[in-house]
C-alpha cells in the first residue's frame, strides 16, 4: 500500500516535470527542427524537370489569337496573339513556386514576385524573367512546346 503511494507520487512528479519543462522543451526542439528543415529546403526548387520536356499543345487552329491556355502538368502558359504563338514558363525563377496569371502579368504566391505579361521580372525576390520556350510544329501539324529549348522573349511560332 505504501509502495503504491510512492509510485503514484513518482508518476505525479514525472508528469509535473513533463508538463513544467519537458513539454516546452519538446515543443521548442520540434519547432527548431521544423524551422531548420524549412530553411535548408529553400534553395531547392519545388519542381523537378520532367522527362522529355516536350508536350503537345494542339494545332494552330486550336489556338486562335486571344487564346491563353495553362498546361498544368507541364507548368507552362501558352498564348496566341496576332503575331503568333508563344509559351512562357509558369515556374517562378526564385524558388520554383507556380505563378498565377492576372490581368497585369504573373504573380508568385510564395514571396510576391511579379512579372509582366511577357514574363519580364518587375518585382523580386525572383532574380530573373520567366523563360520562353520553343514552339514548333510536327509533321502532323501538332504544335509542340519544348521546355528544354528556351528562346528569346518575343519569339513566336507563326
Ligand atoms: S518562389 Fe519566391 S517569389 Fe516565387
Amino acid at each position: 500500500m505504501e509502495q503504491k503511494a510512492t509510485e503514484t507520487d513518482q508518476d505525479s512528479i514525472t508528469r509535473r516535470f513533463f508538463m513544467g519543462w519537458g513539454l516546452p522543451v519538446f515543443i521548442g526542439i520540434a519547432s527548431l527542427a521544423a524551422f531548420l528543415l524549412t530553411v535548408l529546403r529553400m534553395p531547392f526548387p519545388v519542381l523537378l524537370p520532367g522527362k522529355s520536356g516536350r508536350f503537345k499543345i494542339g494545332t494552330k487552329a486550336d489556338l486562335p489569337p486571344g487564346t491563353i491556355k495553362y498546361f498544368k502538368d507541364d507548368q507552362v502558359y501558352v498564348f496566341s496573339d496576332q503575331d503568333g504563338i508563344f509559351a512562357i514558363s509558369a515556374v517562378c525563377t526564385h524558388l520554383g513556386c507556380i505563378v498565377s496569371k492576372d490581368e497585369n502579368g504573373f504573380v508568385c504566391p510564395c514571396h510576391g514576385s511579379r512579372y509582366n505579361l511577357e514574363g519580364k521580372l518587375e518585382k523580386g525576390p525572383a532574380p530573373k524573367d520567366l523563360p520562353w520556350y520553343s514552339v514548333s510544329r510536327l509533321p502532323n501539324n501538332q504544335l509542340v512546346v519544348d521546355k528544354k529549348k528556351s528562346v528569346k522573349p518575343g519569339i513566336r511560332f507563326t
